[in-house]
C-alpha cells in the first residue's frame, strides 16, 4: 500500500513538472518574440488641414476601428479583459496620454507597421489591415487625431496570458501584427474612391480579420469556442452570393438579414459598419461579387 502511494506521488510530481516546464517553455518562446525589436521608418504624407480633413479623419477611424479599440475620445480603451488569453487596450493617442509623445512618423509607423518608436512590436494593433491605408486616409487621419481633445486616463497595463501565448505560438492570434508585415514594402498605388470593385477590395480588408483572407468566414482566430462563425461573403454555398445590393446596405446599415432575422450586433459590429457611405457600401459589393464562390470556413 506504502509502495503504491509513493509511486502514485511520483507519478503526480512528474506531471507537476511536465506542466511547469510546459507553461515555462511557452512563456519563454513568446517573451523571446516579443523581445525581438524592428527599425522601421516611413515617409509622412503631405499634411492635411482643416474640418474636412478632420471629418474624413474620424470618418476613417470609425470604419476603421481605430474608435472601437483606442476609445471614441480617442484617450484608450481596454477591449479585452480576460485573465487566460489577455488584457489589451487601444492606447492613448490624445495629447493626455501616449499621442502626446509620438511623432508623426510615430504614429503612420504604428498605423502601418505595429511597431512603437523604441522598436518594440505592438500587440495585437492590426497594422496587417492598415499596410495599404492610402497617403490622403492617413494624413487625415492624422489630423483628425492632432485635433482631439487632451484625455487622461489610467489604462491598466498590457499583459498576455498563458492561453493568449499558446494560441500565439500555434499561430491562432496574431498577437504581433510587425512579424507579418513587410517593413520595406512600397505603398500600392491608391485606389481611386467610388463605388469600384477596385476601391470594395482596398475598404474590405477591414472585414478580413473576422472574414477570413478570402472572405468565406468561419470560426474568427483567437475568439472564445462560443462565438458565431463569421459568415460566407462569397457567392459560394451559404454565402450572400444571392443578395441584392439593397439587401446588402440594409444589412450593413441595421443587422437585418433578407429573411428577416437579424446578426448578432454584439459579433459583427454593425456600430461601425452603419458609418460606411453610400460609395463605399457599393464598392464593397461589387468586390466581394468578383470573389470566387468558397464553401464556407474554407478561407
Ligand atoms: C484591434 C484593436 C485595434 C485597432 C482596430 C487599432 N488599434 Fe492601435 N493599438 C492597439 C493596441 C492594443 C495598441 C497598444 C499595443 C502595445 O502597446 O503593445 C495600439 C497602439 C497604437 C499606436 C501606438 C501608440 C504608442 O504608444 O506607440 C498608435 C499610434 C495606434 N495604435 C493608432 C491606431 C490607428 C490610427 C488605428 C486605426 C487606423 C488603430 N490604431 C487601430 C489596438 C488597436
Ligand atoms: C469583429 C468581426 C467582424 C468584422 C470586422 C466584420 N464582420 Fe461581418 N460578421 C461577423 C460575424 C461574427 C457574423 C455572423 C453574425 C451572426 O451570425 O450573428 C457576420 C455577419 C456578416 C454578414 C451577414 C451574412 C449572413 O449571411 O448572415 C454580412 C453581410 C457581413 N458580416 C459583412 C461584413 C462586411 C462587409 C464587413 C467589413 C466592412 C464585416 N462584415 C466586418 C463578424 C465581423
Amino acid at each position: 500500500m506504502r509502495k503504491a502511494l509513493r509511486w502514485l506521488g511520483r507519478v503526480v510530481g512528474l506531471i507537476v513538472l511536465a506542466l511547469v516546464l510546459a507553461v515555462g517553455a511557452v512563456y519563454a518562446l513568446s517573451a523571446h518574440r516579443m523581445a525581438r525589436t524592428y527599425e522601421v521608418h516611413r515617409p509622412v504624407p503631405p499634411e492635411a488641414t482643416g474640418p474636412a480633413a478632420v471629418e474624413r479623419g474620424h470618418h476613417v477611424a470609425t470604419i476603421r476601428g481605430c474608435n472601437d479599440c483606442h476609445g471614441a475620445d480617442l484617450g484608450g480603451r481596454t477591449f479585452i479583459d480576460d485573465p487566460l488569453i489577455a488584457r489589451l487596450s487601444g492606447a492613448n493617442l490624445t495629447s493626455g496620454g501616449a499621442g502626446g509623445k509620438l511623432s508623426d512618423e510615430d504614429i503612420v509607423c504604428a498605423i502601418r507597421d505595429a511597431v512603437a518608436p523604441d522598436g518594440r512590436p505592438l500587440l495585437f494593433m492590426p497594422s496587417t489591415e492598415f499596410g495599404h491605408l492610402s497617403e490622403s486616409d492617413t494624413a487625415d487621419l492624422l489630423a483628425y487625431i492632432r485635433s482631439v481633445p487632451a484625455v487622461q486616463r489610467a489604462l491598466p497595463p498590457n499583459r498576455v496570458g498563458p492561453l493568449g501565448r499558446l494560441l500565439f505560438l500555434t499561430g491562432k492570434l496574431p498577437l504581433l501584427p510587425a512579424e507579418l508585415v513587410d517593413h520595406t514594402a512600397a505603398l500600392p498605388s491608391e485606389p481611386a474612391p467610388g463605388p469600384t470593385a477596385a476601391y470594395g477590395a482596398y475598404l474590405a480588408s477591414s472585414c478580413a480579420g473576422c472574414h477570413g483572407a478570402g472572405f468565406s468566414g468561419g470560426h474568427i482566430p483567437g475568439t472564445p469556442p462560443d462565438w458565431p462563425d463569421a459568415a460566407n461573403l462569397t457567392p459560394g454555398p451559404g454565402g450572400i452570393g444571392d443578395w441584392s445590393e439593397a439587401q446588402f446596405v440594409t444589412l450593413l446599415r441595421t443587422g437585418h438579414r433578407p429573411d428577416g432575422s437579424s446578426v448578432d450586433t454584439k459579433y459583427m459590429p454593425i456600430a461601425l459598419t452603419r458609418h460606411l457611405t453610400d460609395v463605399e457600401v457599393s464598392a464593397l459589393y461589387a468586390y466581394l461579387r468578383t470573389l470566387p464562390a468558397r464553401a464556407s470556413g474554407q478561407h
